[in-house]
């Protein structure tokens, strides 16, 4: 593995691997046993839109390994001023030992992978969210024993998270499916991906994606980039596409509850059925440290 572009180009194997490093690593950080396996490197993080657990987790991961990470702001970078990203990667790979970014276009990521030489993370695009979801698997796997035969559901938005879920559940194993209002489905390279898997299915109605599940996530309804459609895109999901008591009755019992955070109460997700999963969602939230740890050792130790 050279990058973390998106799951779709990742094989299970290497997802796999992740996983089990993820696990490893968790272990170690929580019997205070130190493993600075990218001791004197430094991480770079472009930021193009907000975050609180993607920065601070690798931050602190960064640091964990022995290394640094720097917070580099859309608002500071001369990227901001229009600097190509094709010259972006040529001068920080000459500094840095990796690169996380997040930001808007999915081709922007492949831009830093295509002209850097070094290691190149997606911390989320509005295509995907591999950073995540690789902590959503490492969750599960935790609180379940396994993943394979398991049945991942989605509600709501067609998103970065609905297309990272889709193919990360899909390649370890799982069955996937999704309830997304019409107009709001996943992106089409990822349908394309799934509907080769007998276990994938595309709904309209929530009871029906949430019939037999192991596992029920959700998402907010505007993501981050879309504050312009908020008004809009409320009246389409408002009291369908949610993740509430109602719908946890079709799912089967002991199912877990996960959400990537920030969470909209009473939108997405209502306030009882959020505190009676929060174990497993703060779980999820912690994993994201371990995960991509798991994730830079993976990519830039040498
Ligand atoms: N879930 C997630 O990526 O959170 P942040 O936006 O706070 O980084
Ligand atoms: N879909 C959300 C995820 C935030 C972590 C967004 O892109 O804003």
């Amino acid at each position: 593995m050279k990058h973390l572009l998106s799951l779709l180009d990742t094989t299970p194997q290497e997802i796999s691997e992740l996983l089990n490093l993820a696990d490893q690593l968790k272990y170690e950080n929580k019997h205070g046993i130190a493993h600075k396996r990218l001791n004197g490197q430094t991480l770079g993080m472009i930021f193009q839109k907000s975050s609180t657990r993607t920065r601070v987790s690798f931050e602190t991961g960064m640091y964990q390994l022995g290394g640094q990470a720097l917070f580099l702001s859309n608002r500071d970078l001369q990227i901001g001023r229009g600097e190509p990203i094709e010259d972006t990667a040529r001068v920080l790979s000459r500094y840095l030992d990796g690169i996380m970014i997040r930001t808007f276009a999915q081709s922007e990521v492949e831009a830093l992978a295509k002209y850097g030489t070094i290691p190149i993370i997606n911390g989320l695009t509005d295509f995907c969210h591999p950073c995540q979801v690789l902590a959503d698997l490492m969750t599960i796997r935790e609180h379940k024993g396994h993943l394979d035969g398991l049945k991942m559901c989605y509600i709501g938005d067609g998103n970065n998270m609905a297309n990272s879920l889709i193919v990360g559940g899909l390649k370890t194993g799982m069955r996937v499916s999704v309830a997304c209002p019409e107009g709001y489905d996943p992106d089409k390279q990822v349908l394309d991906f799934a509907n080769a898997y007998q276990g994938f299915s595309l709904e309209r109605d929530p009871m029906q994606a949430a019939a037999g599940a192991d596992v029920i996530f959700t998402d907010v309804w505007a993501s981050m980039g879309q504050e312009d459609e908020a008004a809009e895109r409320r009246k389409v999901f408002e009291g369908v596409y949610q993740v509430n008591k109602k719908l946890l009755t079709a799912a089967n019992s002991g199912c877990m509850v996960q959400h990537c955070l920030p969470a909209h109460r009473g939108e997405e997700i209502t306030a009882d059925v959020f505190e009676a999963h929060a174990d497993e969602i703060f779980d999820e939230a912690e994993n994201r440290l371990h995960a991509q740890k798991a994730v830079m050792v993976t990519l830039m130790e040498k």
